[in-house]
């Protein structure tokens, strides 16, 4: 008798670049043959309409397109004029570009622990921060509350802690540009917003990008002025010291057709999102979302305890399901962050997560057998 022959099902992408790709169609194409055919690659007209529409899809009075999300945070804290001997609170679980800016304009990035609910900073350790900035010499000037994952962080209360300490509040919404905190896009929540159009954030691009966004026409314009080398009102006269920051026109001109079609991928990607936790509840922590706040879902990240994370992974590659575990190390316990302060009390929170935390496949076209496959990996593999 011939042995069955097993079939392994094909792998599934973590994030389907191509099949938007494919619903966008020759949109896309077009927008770049626009670009070609009028040769302002840099700041053309495209550059322009973006910043027009980005503003108009937030509410902010000002949208600055950037290269990069990195590069949205520098520009903010670069128009400040925060440097050395100024602290900058961050929360420790997130991505390192937060605090990497912070070092990189000369500052001190001081880390804070997050709540164990949303990912994002949590507010009383943010104070707890403060003193452990002053206690270690420095001015504390800045915090950067980073919307992990896709839901906003607590602005509410991160922005009271912030006006009694007189802090500057730069929110990092690298990964969620869309969401909504009490009806209000992020975009307005902090006196700047930055986010990153990089191809696998909820609104991406064909390559680097970013922008920043603000209500203050007095940063709008220093900021500007930073992204092109500091330009005075000659580009050829600098005023101060800036960076060559710009996004190119060809990508603008793929952010504008991929933002015709952002508010249907958010309603999408909140509808996986729901099903994900519907099944998935009581058999993993599921993400929760907190009152009044909307998520992108940059990530759908569950928790799983007891040291079965790294199984958890293991089977699901076996059965062709990608999976990342964002964040496995908390920024300050990595090699290049050791020597900056932590708050006093510990990141007890931010510990435990980075062993338990691992994402799913989460993207707008991830179709309901698809996502059934990888719930019930998930399920076998904790039976
Ligand atoms: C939280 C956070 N901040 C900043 C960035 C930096 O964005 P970029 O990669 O566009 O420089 C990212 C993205 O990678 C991020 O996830």
């Amino acid at each position: 008798m011939n042995k069955p022959v097993r079939v392994d099902p094909a792998p599934i992408p973590f994030i389907d670049v191509a099949a938007q790709r494919r619903r966008l169609g020759r949109a896309v194409d077009d927008a770049i043959a626009r670009v070609l055919g009028h040769c302002q690659f840099i700041l053309g007209p495209e550059v322009r309409e973006a910043e027009a529409a980005l503003a108009a899809f937030c509410g902010a009075r000002h949208a600055i397109t950037c290269a990069s999300g990195t590069d949205a945070l520098v520009l903010p804290l670069m128009a400040k004029g925060i440097g050395p001997g100024d602290a900058v609170i961050c929360p420790t679980f997130t991505f390192t570009a937060t605090a990497e800016v912070v070092a990189l304009v000369g500052a001190t990035p001081v880390f804070a622990d997050v709540e164990e609910t949303s990912f994002n900073l949590d507010p009383d350790s943010l104070s707890r921060a403060v003193a452990a900035a002053r206690k270690a010499g420095l001015t504390p000037k800045a915090v950067i509350p980073v919307d992990l994952f896709g839901q906003p962080a607590d602005f509410d209360r991160i922005t009271a802690a912030a006006a009694a300490e007189n802090l500057f509040v730069l929110d990092d919404a690298a990964q969620a540009f869309g969401a909504t905190y009490k009806n209000h896009r992020l975009g307005t929540l902090g006196h700047a917003t930055a986010t990153s159009f990089f191809p696998a954030k909820p609104l991406g691009v064909y390559g680097d990008g970013g922008a920043v966004f603000t209500d203050d026409d007095e940063l709008a314009r220093t900021m500007r002025s930073i992204r092109m080398h500091g330009e005075g009102v000659d580009k050829y006269d600098c005023v101060r010291i800036g960076l060559n920051g710009r996004m190119d026109t060809m990508q603008a001109a793929v952010l504008l057709e991929k933002l015709k079609i952002f508010p249907e991928e958010i309603v999408a990607r909140a509808r996986v999102a729901r099903r994900y936790s519907k099944a998935l509840a009581g058999i993993v922590t599921v993400p929760r979302l907190a009152e009044g706040s909307t998520s992108v879902w940059a990530q759908y990240t569950i928790g799983v305890g007891d040291g079965r994370r790294d199984a958890l992974k293991a089977a699901l590659a076996a059965e062709g399901i990608p999976t990342a575990i964002y964040y496995a190390k908390p920024v300050h316990r990595q090699d290049a962050y050791r020597g900056f302060p932590v708050v006093e009390g510990g990141t007890q929170v931010s510990d435990r997560l980075a062993g338990e935390v691992i994402s799913l496949p989460m993207h707008a076209y991830l179709d309901e057998p698809t996502q059934d496959r990888i719930v019930g990996a998930v399920r076998r593999a904790l039976a």
